[in-house]
């Protein structure tokens, strides 16, 4: 038996305890679970790098604004369901700022997170024409979202862009969208797992595919201008955050107040439908519902199912950290900036303990270091290499998990410490002698 940090009996018992037909697969919740039990029992500590959570201090202009509105009472009203006039001219403002885009503030909805955004586009855009049921995945993608669709009894396509970046793009867009049943198409930029970002060009091909074929857009912000190869931390200045929003007007952006504001707890972002697809009347909605368009079936029909809109007080949070940043007075980016410092560090150590960067490129150019990055070893598939490192104190997801066909691991820096790069190092070393190439 291999010398490892973590004893390997208490380690088998208490993944066997999970009684997971194949460990590989295991969800985040599973790995944190048996992670921190390992933690506890064996008295290791482990490196956490399985989990997407902001590991960064809330963004204290949204923290003032909020603590003030509650002060003030706003907690005993319902919100308008709408959104608040603010964060609605705010959000549609940021967006101009940052992306270089137009949006009406009445297509700017707040919703509970994009968790919500996305769980409420899914379900309208799949219920507007006869025949347009499913959704599709431009993966490797956040599998919590392929829960929604399990959840509300959907379908879903998708395939791994690992293999179709460029111009290739094109040809599996045509392959799915030809057939006439998708709905939606969904993708993260940056990406989660795999911290790709779409190019300009491939996002040119996804609008005029989503064009072709009538389908909508799903864009999912949630790491919004995280891209930290470019100065995306200008407001009204040049280079914008990319978006399919130039190329479609079939289009739904998500923006997450979670990553890029360090704001997850308070469950707030805003889902921006494009001015025309807001006001586009469809024909299953119409049956449905009896009357409306998407936008307003999106607001006051499936929103206000799901939750009645979302807390004003988050709302003015929102509005206020959206304002700081378009008025140039919050540099968002330079704070999140250190999630692409710990990546590079990250990176390196893993590398040069004879590691692979398995997501390494967009196109020609190296990926940008950021919120997440993707790891293999030779000769392990993502499962073994999840389990082996368990028994080394380190824990991350395999990205079967996510859509990928790639064999490795996401590996999320959002919970390291400053003195945890010595200890992967020292570990890292000892997983190498125990793994010769
Ligand atoms: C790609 C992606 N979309 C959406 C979310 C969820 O965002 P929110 O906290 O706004 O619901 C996450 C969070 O990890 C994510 O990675």
């Amino acid at each position: 038996m291999k010398n490892t940090p973590v004893d390997y009996q208490t380690a088998r018992r208490i993944i066997d305890g999970y009684g997971l037909p194949d460990f590989g697969k295991a969800t985040i919740r599973e790995v944190v679970a048996i992670s921190t039990q390992l933690e506890q029992e064996t008295n290791t500590e482990f490196i956490h790098m399985e989990m997407g959570v902001p590991g960064l201090k809330a963004a204290q202009v949204g923290v003032d604004a909020e603590v003030k509105a509650l002060q003030n009472g706003i907690a005993s009203i319902y919100p308008n369901i709408n959104g608040t006039p603010e964060v609605k001219a705010e959000a549609s403002r940021f967006i101009k700022a940052f992306i270089n885009i137009d949006i009406a503030p009445e297509c700017c909805v707040p919703v509970t997170g994009s968790m919500q955004g996305t769980f409420a586009s899914f379900l309208t855009s799949g219920q507007c024409t006869e025949g347009k049921d499913t959704i599709l995945f431009i993966d490797p993608g956040f599998p919590v979202q392929k829960q929604q669709i399990v959840v509300m009894g959907y379908k879903y396509e998708s395939f791994d862009v690992y293999e179709y970046r460029g111009e290739k793009l094109r040809a599996i867009l045509e392959e799915h969208l030809s057939k006439g049943n998708i709905a939606a198409m969904i993708y993260s930029n940056p990406n989660n797992p795999a911290w790709f970002c779409l190019t300009d060009d491939e996002l040119k091909i996804i609008g005029e595919m989503a064009n072709k074929y009538d389908t909508i857009v799903i864009e999912d912000l949630a790491y919004f201008a995280m891209d930290f190869r470019k100065e995306l931390g200008k407001p009204f200045e040049a280079p914008y955050q990319a978006s399919v929003a130039h190329y479609t007007d079939n289009y739904i952006l998500q923006i997450s107040g979670s990553k890029a504001f360090s704001y997850a707890g308070q469950r707030i972002g805003v889902t921006a439908i494009s001015n025309k697809l807001y006001h586009r009347a469809y024909s299953g909605l119409t049956k449905r519902y009896g009357g409306g368009t998407f936008g307003t079936v999106y607001i006051h029909r499936v929103l206000y199912a799901l939750s009645s809109g979302t807390s004003h007080s988050a709302q003015i949070a929102l509005a206020a950290m959206f304002k700081a940043a378009s008025d140039g007075q919050f540099d968002f980016i330079t704070e999140v900036k250190e999630y692409g410092r710990r990546a590079e560090k990250l990176k390196k150590i893993f590398t040069d303990y004879g590691f692979t960067i398995v997501y390494d490129h967009d196109l020609d150019e190296p990926i940008a270091d950021g919120f997440y990055f993707t790891i293999a070893y030779p000769g392990m598939t993502g499962g073994q290499l999840m389990e082996e490192l368990i028994y080394y104190g380190v824990s991350a997801i395999s990205l079967s998990t996510t859509g990928s066909n790639q064999e490795g691991l996401r590996a999320c820096t959002s919970f390291i410490k400053p003195h945890q790069y010595d200890l992967l190092e020292e570990r890292l070393k000892l997983f190498k002698e125990n793994h010769t190439l």
